[in-house]
């Protein structure tokens, strides 16, 4: 065990870090194909639903799990569930280790399209340049460059690395979305996006795939499911209003995918992208947008300089999450230093992502079996240790330092987690199942 754990030094330094984790590539790149593959609005309106009603109480349980035991997901759990349970923790870390790998892939397509943007060289045939860069030894290298700057970061510790970057970065990716959602609604054409987008299909609630697509963007997209959030909240002092705190990030996280949404809708009808945004799903952002921004000379150069730059920032604020998961794990169980911690497990992901920066397939795969199948069953474990095994320590952990107002609320949360979390995530599970079953098939076969 660490001997004297870090802190951090603010409740709002706390409450950015999660949400800095929160809002990534999930808001953008996998929202936005998510919503344009899966129903539109219906997928949409659904992914609220499942963030009220599921990631709320998910999300605090998760951080009461890592406040009352200051520990990572693998101590945190032995010490709340007992030996088996300590079992979830390798999970969570196995788990952060493969999302980190190809999700630093994505994150590197990003810094890419950042800097030829600002260099005027991103092509007017988007779909074509994404499919020469998206795989390959460039890949990889941005690749490698994304991991050594995450690497940095975690080294520096939780005080000088992850508070102070998400302090200065996320405020301003979230004028910069702003400013690019306005900019969008002046757009010809725009308000076939805003349908789209904004106007659900009765069909598409029919569909329990459109269901497991919005509970899993859910889970992923608030870093649910793999121990980011536990971890996080154990350097979190007692005296901060947890059911609170929990609540804000999750509307956060909310609004930025929502204001991504108001983003990517109307330039895809704008510019009719609706072909090339079907035609490659993890590409579909890194090919509509550049299309549109391509389209429209040095005004287009400058946007997409900060979109791009805006999603790197996001990116690296969740990758740090995802390594500190498994740099904790070797801190707390293994005894070593931050330092040498974070390098060592910085440098075994980057080593995996090798895979998925040459082949966008893999990259597909990974998504699905770790960012969404081991997401989905993390979740159903930690609604159970919550909502059953743990409930009366859990309640008394989320009261504490909660004010009238959300102390009363934390009841009717753990019965949320109790009664409702797991049958629903369980029926997701299993249609999850199916759809990764089917993909490895495809993928193998
Ligand atoms: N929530 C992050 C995003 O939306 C991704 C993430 C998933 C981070 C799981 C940590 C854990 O980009």
């Amino acid at each position: 065990m660490a001997m004297s754990r870090e802190a951090f030094g603010s409740r709002l330094g706390f409450i950015l870090a999660a949400a800095g984790s929160a809002i990534g590539l999930g808001n953008m790149w996998r929202f936005s194909y998510q919503a344009s593959e899966g129903g539109g609005a219906a997928f949409v309106l659904l992914y609220i639903a499942m963030t009220l009603l599921l990631g709320i109480p998910l999300l605090l349980a998760e951080f009461s799990l890592g406040r009352s035991a200051r520990l990572g997901p693998v101590g945190a759990l032995r010490q709340i569930g007992g030996r088996h349970w300590s079992r979830l923790g390798y999970i969570f870390t196995a788990a952060g280790l493969l999302i980190l790998a190809y999700y630093s892939v994505i994150a590197g397509w990003t810094l890419r399209y950042a800097l030829e943007s600002l260099t005027g060289q991103l092509p007017a045939d988007a779909g074509a340049h994404f499919g020469a860069i998206a795989a390959g030894n460039s890949a990889v290298g941005y690749h490698l460059f994304f991991m050594l700057l995450t690497i940095g970061i975690v080294m520096a510790g939780v005080r000088a690395g992850i508070e102070r970057a998400s302090l200065l970065l996320m405020p301003m990716l979230f004028l910069i979305l702003l400013g690019l959602a306005i900019w969008a609604a002046t757009l010809p054409g725009a308000t076939a996006g805003y349908l789209k987008y904004l106007q659900p299909n009765v069909e598409d609630f029919l569909n329990p795939d459109v269901w497991r697509a919005a509970a899993a963007q859910a889970f992923f997209s608030l870093s649910l499911g793999m121990g980011a959030m536990l971890t996080f909240a154990s350097y979190l002092s007692r005296d901060v209003n947890a059911p609170q705190a929990g609540t804000l990030v999750a509307l956060t996280d909310f609004s930025v995918a929502f204001i991504a949404g108001l983003v990517v809708f109307p330039v895809i009808f704008s510019f009719a992208l609706q072909s090339a945004v079907g035609a490659s799903t993890v590409g579909a952002l890194f090919i509509a947008l550049p299309t549109a921004f391509s389209a429209m000379g040095p005004v287009g150069q400058a946007v997409g300089t900060f979109f791009f730059v805006a999603l790197a920032v996001g990116a690296i604020t969740s990758a740090i999450s995802l390594l500190e998961v498994v740099t904790i794990w070797l801190i707390d169980e293994w005894q070593m230093n931050r330092k040498p911690a974070a390098a060592l497990a910085g440098l075994t992901i980057t080593a995996l992502g090798i895979w998925p920066a040459l082949n966008t397939d893999a990259l597909g795969l990974m998504d699905k079996i770790a960012g969404e199948l081991l997401l989905v069953f993390g979740t159903l474990m930690l609604a159970i240790l919550v909502g059953w095994k743990a409930k009366s320590e859990m309640q008394a952990e989320l009261e504490h330092g909660a004010s009238t107002f959300w102390a009363a609320q934390v009841p009717r949360i753990l019965a949320v987690l109790r009664w409702f979390v797991p049958p629903v995530v369980l029926v997701v599970l299993v249609f999850s199942a199916r759809e990764t079953w089917q993909m490895m098939l495809d993928f193998f076969g």
